[in-house]
């Protein structure tokens, strides 16, 4: 979306992340794999994961209210909720609904949108949309995951690279300073069968038979999505710096998606943006999916590497395949 006034501004962020901490050697010890092998092919050191019965509406929960406190917001004022999750508390209702009981937005209309890594951009774009048409005042963006209820520990292609949190983040309409400059959002559902998670719908509802296959895991062909996230991550990040009429030299901080370093310096490279303004907290997380950028963003604000006057170029990619990006100035 493009247009000449600046849309939603981004006023708050927050985080949460579980205390607990899954290291390569940890992983040594589960698969055969070794910590060289994770940090050469992906960049990950650890990445955090909940203590049973922490379910991913109380990571968001605690994210929101963090955001909220930091807004000076009161939970009654947010208009919508929107939050990006692949691992939601249950198929329904919405994670969302949990999240706005649990901080008590007794006002708030609430739901979830299912992007994969993409999500919280997703999510972005919506909240843009909703307070650029002056349908909301307040709307609350939650990306969160607990990707570890969902990953087989057996399978070494994707258990080294999954990790739990949440990022959330208020957006308002623009100051006249602040705000979205654009944004780009594309799928391709030709190609879900190479990232998906297959059981617990209506196509493989659960039986015995989906658990003994193992369908209520993640699965995914890395090599495939590999290079078709390259591609797709530059692309987004491209599309966005032409349509608004900025190049690479005009962003002060990339910020993308944390699925693999060498996806980040590929992407990098493509919109021709130099390592020292990109972000990576990757060694830290792992694959947080939707939680991914929210928490990034998070943290490059509270380390000062993002603050007034940047422009921050956020891209996205994940299953479905879902992919895109947006510009804001802070
Ligand atoms: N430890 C040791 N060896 C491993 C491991 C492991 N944990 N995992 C795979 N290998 C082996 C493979 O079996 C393979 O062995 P082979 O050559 O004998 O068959 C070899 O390592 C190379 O495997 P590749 O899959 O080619 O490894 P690659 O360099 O592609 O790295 C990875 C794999 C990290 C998964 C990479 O492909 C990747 O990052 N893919 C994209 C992930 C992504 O962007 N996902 C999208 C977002 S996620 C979402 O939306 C939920």
């Amino acid at each position: 979306m493009l247009s000449n006034e600046l849309g939603a501004m981004i006023v708050a962020t927050g985080k949460a992340v579980p205390k607990k901490i899954l290291t390569n050697i940890d992983l040594e010890k589960l698969v055969d794999t070794t910590d060289e092998w994770i940090v050469e092919r992906t960049g990950m050191k650890k990445r955090h994961i909940v203590d049973d019965g922490v379910l991913t509406s109380d990571l968001a929960a605690e994210a929101s209210e963090i955001v909220l406190q930091k807004a000076n917001v009161a939970a009654k004022d947010v208009n919508a909720i929107i939050l990006a999750t692949i691992s939601g508390d249950m198929p329904f209702p919405s994670t969302a609904c949990y999240v706005q009981q649990k901080i008590n937005a007794i006002n708030a209309a609430a739901f979830d949108i299912s992007a994969a890594c993409s999500g919280f951009i997703y999510g972005l774009i919506i909240a843009d949309g909703l307070l650029r048409s002056k349908s909301c005042k307040n709307v609350l963006v939650i990306g969160a995951e607990v990707l570890s209820r969902l990953t087989d520990y057996e399978d070494r292609n994707t258990c080294v690279l999954f990790g739990d949190a949440a990022g959330a983040a208020l957006l308002q309409p623009s100051d006249g300073k602040r705000g979205m400059i654009g944004s780009y959002w594309q799928s391709d559902g030709n190609l879900s069968h190479l990232l998906l998670l297959p059981g617990g719908g209506t196509k493989h509802p659960a039986t015995h038979q989906t658990v003994d296959q193992k369908l209520h895991y993640l699965k995914m062909a890395g090599r495939e999505v590999f290079k078709f996230a390259v591609n797709a991550m530059s692309s987004a990040g491209i599309k966005v710096l032409e349509e608004t009429g900025l190049t690479g030299a005009d962003i002060d901080l990339l910020i993308p998606h944390q699925a693999n370093t060498r996806i980040i310096k590929a992407t990098a490279e493509k919109a021709n943006i130099p390592m020292e303004k990109v972000f990576i907290n990757i060694q830290d997380y792992g694959n947080t999916s939707a939680a991914s950028i929210p928490l990034a963003l998070n943290e490059a604000i509270e380390d000062g590497r993002l603050g007034p006057g940047n422009k921050c170029l956020m891209v996205a990619f994940g299953g479905g395949f879902t992919w895109g990006s947006a510009i804001m100035q802070f």
